[in-house]
């Protein structure tokens, strides 16, 4: 008896789940979703990059690169006409370069056309069952459910159990979704997670779904703290300052940033640099990294690389910045 009740409260409690969910999530949805431009189409490719684009990101800073990406590389074959460079200069300021390399290597593997399956989208360059779950139900209509941390959270919460394992996400996730809607009740559980069932302080007053929610007495005993623990690395960097503000950079061919273009860094006790001045220092943050960099300067008259035809991420960004504005500043002294 015992074994068969162990057995069957869960299913219980899911089918109750399920009826819950299904009946208020998406009415709340209706009234509250949020407006984003890649909600306005079913175009795989499309929603593709927005989801690429919405790794590791936050939603609404990523609006403005959607639009001018799906603009300029309309589909596939667009993308790999315009070359891979291209895209990485619209990425510019995005972060998670390797993200574009790999999405524009994804344009290379479909030239013919898109998956229409959840295994062959899981099989592409750059694409996790997250993607390929959020693609393929928004998309494409199927019926899968995408797990990240924000779905673990509102499921460990709506549950009341710290569970830990993929598989039993997803088990669950699977029996809540809508059938009917697989791509609305995602984004759905996107917007509930990143707008009510938040990690700190979750809105519980409003939640569609507190009624029967286990966990809210004490929903943030259900946050996995993030454990972000930046090295931080000092470092130097020679800007060689040309005609027509021209500087430096380099492609770099491999490792972190590659395919952009920035300036050598050196580790600051191995750089020894000659008639240079100091202009200035950067602090910038990646996701696990954290960079100091004093930054040094040194005329030439040559003409050496533009840095605004070529893609360059953030750091490089400011320490072109810093090296521009020493230069104006010496001018006018
Ligand atoms: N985060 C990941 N995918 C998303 C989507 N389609 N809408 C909003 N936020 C998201």
């Amino acid at each position: 008896l015992i074994i068969a009740l162990l057995t069957y409260l869960p299913f219980r409690l899911l089918a109750h789940l399920r009826g819950l969910c299904v009946s208020t999530l998406l009415g709340w949805w209706e009234e509250n979703q949020d407006q984003f431009p890649w909600r306005e189409t079913k175009d795989p490719w499309k929603i593709l990059i927005s989801e690429i684009l919405l790794q590791q990101t936050q939603a609404k800073r990523m609006i403005p690169y959607y639009q001018r990406i799906i603009k300029a590389n309309p589909t596939p074959k667009a993308m790999v006409e315009n070359g891979e460079e291209s895209l990485l200069k619209l990425w510019e300021g995005a972060g998670y370069y390797r993200r574009a390399r790999l999405l524009f290597k994804l344009a290379e593997n479909c030239q013919e056309g898109l998956p229409n399956n959840y295994e062959d989208w899981l099989a592409l360059p750059g694409i996790g069952p997250y993607t390929a779950a959020a693609v393929c139900s928004i998309a494409l209509g199927l019926n899968v459910s995408c797990i990240d941390g924000n779905v673990k959270r509102i499921i460990q919460r709506l549950i009341g159990s710290k569970i830990t394992k993929f598989s039993e996400f997803k088990q669950i996730a699977d029996r809540l979704i809508d059938e009917e809607r697989p791509g609305d009740w995602n984004q759905a559980l996107m917007d509930l997670g990143r707008n009510v069932c938040k990690p700190a302080n979750p809105n519980c007053v409003i939640c569609p779904l507190s009624d029967d929610c286990v966990g809210k007495d004490d929903p943030l005993s259900f946050t996995t703290p993030k454990k972000v623990k930046s090295k931080l690395m000092k470092m130097d960097c020679l800007v060689i300052l040309g005609k027509n503000a021209s500087v430096n950079i380099r492609k770099k061919e491999s490792g972190h940033l590659q395919n952009m273009w920035g300036f050598e860094l050196l580790d600051r006790n191995e750089a020894s640099f000659g008639e240079e001045e100091y202009c200035g220092n950067v602090i910038h943050a990646f996701s696990h990294r954290k960079w100091d960099i004093d930054v040094y300067a040194r005329r030439t008259s040559e003409i050496l690389t533009s840095p605004h035809d070529v893609p360059m991420a953030k750091l490089d960004q400011k320490i072109r910045d810093i090296v521009l504005a020493w230069d104006v500043k010496r001018n006018n002294s």
